[in-house]
């Protein structure tokens, strides 16, 4: 390819991928599945591979995290990035509004939002490129975050349209995404996050980009800077922000009335439970950008706004017992059973209690009246024992000296907080293992969930991963609940995983700090798991993102006898071990085919596996983003509508002809 059809090519590609990043993270509604999508990206980093110098800042690619920084730049704002004033009662909100009649003369109209529990950020556009993120430090003056700003996928790193402006938001962490990144920490015994607050701000403040990239991190805006040049009110500037392809948040609505704001605020604080993102308060703004001028600000705060503050959704319960549990890497973890409370919307009746330097820090015992909070709204944790409240009948936990489902003595590798189980047959570790191996990101086999798996262990019906390949319906049938369609379907699901690509199958087997992307990383450069196996410590370390840790155990875990064997099982009952390569270099990659009506001596199957495998995909529908529609005998209306469209329709000989070129 010339560079000029190249830059052409990329041009196009990068709006496209955009466009798609837009309706997935911002408007949640994709057009196309993860696979297209991937083969755009792939299209995209191949050309750019091509031509280097034509990589430019707001490329998608850019999004993945680039060099790592020697560290950050300090910022000035152009505008103190100020804080709000907070309300803790309706009162205080009545109080808020009376100051606003008494300094503006008139009733203000109020915007209320919600006020995201994150990381409050200012992004610089200039003629529609993202150039600059920044923190607010101390308001004045912030960190240069650019690069870790970019891997933000909501973040538009190209606006709808060329203007320069600078925008402020919140940027946070999904509540999902903290409780994922927690629980992998946890298991790995780093140091949990507090909250998603925490998190997000540790996140955006790591020197390696490719950190920021992996965590999962999204963008709420809530101001746009000069909003006057484009409106008359907030509100009609928030409208505008969306317009432009921000993400602003649709919990958002005016009112006239400030006892409609309070009733409004009061309904949010029970409901912001069911939001995936932690909130703190909402915000209430007077929404006419020239009454906001008038009330002006004091040195810390806007006067026209003010934060009100979620009361802190604490409970008291009292530990009845603390029990243990014990994961598939055999790390035995300390829970509290709680007298159940309800918090922020659910029963909490559980805590976990982490290790035994917490409960030694936090000085728990059992039969302790405790406080207990949701961190960042969503996992249950216990705030502090309450000592004044002993009776001396509490006891002092001590931590288990032997494994509390096989009984091997446990052991605490000196370093790391976590005591471990360290026999692998441990029959705990291996129903984890089990759960592990058929969840959604590993196998993904549909109803093998946890009671399931206890089922199938307490009928003899597995001992481990490698049985379940054996397990006939008729035996299912016959447990306690299953019938014989459950059965049935459940075989069938086994039966499908099968088939699944090698990453999953190597996430699912469970070894050691692989997770999910260094599985698929380590999948596509080996390409089998023989070749994975037959893998030195160096060969793996020269695979990018792949470190230290995750080679010594890859190395390690492999080598293990059991997991050999495990993994001859799973060959042996047909488990796909091998990862087809991503076809992005074929001469159709990137390119959208449409078939309609029927190509001599080609079934519709074939000429699909024939375009898939030169790196094309194949829809079902027209659209203005198919590349060509093939048309065979007895076309349908596809063909009246690319057409219509002026898309290119090709016949079966052309067809053949470009597969070979
Ligand atoms: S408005 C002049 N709106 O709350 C504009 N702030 O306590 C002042 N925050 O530093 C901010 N959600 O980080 C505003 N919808 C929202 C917000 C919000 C979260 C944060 C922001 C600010 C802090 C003030």
């Amino acid at each position: 390819m010339d560079r000029q059809t190249a830059q052409q090519r990329l041009d196009q590609l990068r709006r496209e991928i955009e466009r798609h990043n837009w309706l997935y993270h911002v408007k949640d509604s994709p057009e196309i599945s993860d696979a297209q999508y991937d083969a755009l990206m792939q299209e995209l980093l191949s050309l750019e591979r091509e031509f280097p110098d034509l990589v430019t800042p707001d490329s998608p690619s850019q999004r993945v995290g680039g060099e790592v920084l020697e560290g950050f730049t300090a910022v000035v704002h152009p505008s103190p990035m100020l804080s709000l004033d907070n309300a803790f009662s309706a009162g205080d909100l009545r109080a808020f509004h009376q100051r606003m009649q008494r300094l503006l003369g008139v009733d203000p109209a109020y915007v209320v939002e919600m006020k995201i529990d994150g990381l409050a950020v200012a992004v610089d556009y200039e003629d529609g490129i993202f150039v600059r993120g920044s923190t607010r430090g101390d308001g004045y003056r912030g960190e240069d975050i650019t690069a870790n700003m970019r891997t933000i996928k909501s973040l538009p790193l190209r606006l709808k349209e060329p203007v320069s402006i600078r925008v402020r938001g919140e940027a946070f962490m999904p509540k999902k995404a903290f409780a994922d990144l927690n629980r992998i920490r946890e298991e790995q015994g780093q140091a949990l996050f507090a909250n998603p607050r925490n998190a997000a701000a540790g996140s955006l403040r790591q020197l390696d980009p490719k950190i920021a990239a992996s965590r999962h991190l999204d963008l709420f805006v809530y101001a746009l800077e000069g909003a006057e040049a484009h409106g008359d009110t907030h509100w009609q500037a928030l409208n505008r922000l969306e317009e432009l392809g921000f993400k602003v948040n649709p919990v958002r609505r005016r009112f006239q009335d400030i006892e409609a704001v309070i009733e409004y605020v009061e309904t949010w604080r029970v409901k912001r439970s069911e939001l995936p993102y932690a909130t703190d308060g909402m915000v209430i703004k007077v929404d006419d950008l020239a009454l906001q001028a008038r009330a002006g600000n004091t040195v810390k705060s806007p006067r026209w706004a003010i934060a009100w503050k979620f009361p802190a959704q604490q409970e008291k319960s009292r530990i009845l017992d603390i029990t243990l549990n014990v994961g598939r890497t055999g790390a035995i973890t300390p829970t509290a059973e709680l007298e159940p409370v309800q918090l922020a919307g659910t029963t909490v009746s559980r805590a976990s209690l982490h290790n035994e330097d917490y409960i030694r820090d936090k000085d728990i015992r059992i039969g302790d009246l405790v406080l207990v909070q949701k961190a960042g709204d969503i996992i249950p944790e216990i705030v502090e024992s309450l000592k004044d409240h002993r009776d001396g009948r509490e006891v002092i936990w001590q931590p288990p000296t032997h494994c509390p489902a096989c009984g091997s003595k446990s052991v605490r590798v000196a370093g790391e907080a976590v005591r471990r189980c360290p026999n692998p047959s441990c029959p705990a570790q291996i129903r984890e293992r089990v759960i592990h191996y058929a969840s959604r990101g590993a196998m993904d086999i549909e109803g093998l969930g946890p009671a399931v798996v206890d089922a199938l262990f307490k009928a003899g019906l597995i001992n481990n991963v490698g049985d379940l390949y054996s397990v006939k319906a008729e035996d299912i049938a016959a447990l306690e609940r299953m019938g014989k369609k459950s059965a049935a379907n459940l075989v069938a699901a086994i039966e499908k995983s099968k088939a699944q690509p090698l990453e999953r199958l190597l996430f699912g087997l469970g070894i050691r700090f692989v997770g999910a992307k260094a599985a698929r990383l380590l999948a596509e450069n080996f390409g089998s798991i023989d070749a994975l196996m037959a893998a030195s410590h160096e060969q793996l370390t020269a695979v990018p993102e792949i470190g230290d840790t995750i080679a010594a155990s890859v190395v390690s875990e492999l080598a293990d006898p059991d997991m050999q064997h495990l993994i001859r099982r799973l060959q042996e009952a047909g488990v796909n071990t091998v990862q087809e390569q991503p076809r992005s270099g074929g001469p159709l990659a990137g390119k959208t085919f449409v078939l309609t009506g029927t190509l001599e001596g080609l079934t519709r199957a074939e000429a699909q596996k024939l375009i898939q495998e030169a790196g094309g995909t194949v829809t079902g529908s027209v659209s203005s983003r198919t590349d060509y529609v093939v048309a065979g005998d007895k076309p349908g209306s596809k063909l009246a509508k690319a057409q219509a469209l002026g898309i290119p329709v090709l016949d079966k000989d052309k067809l053949l002809k470009i597969l070979s070129s």
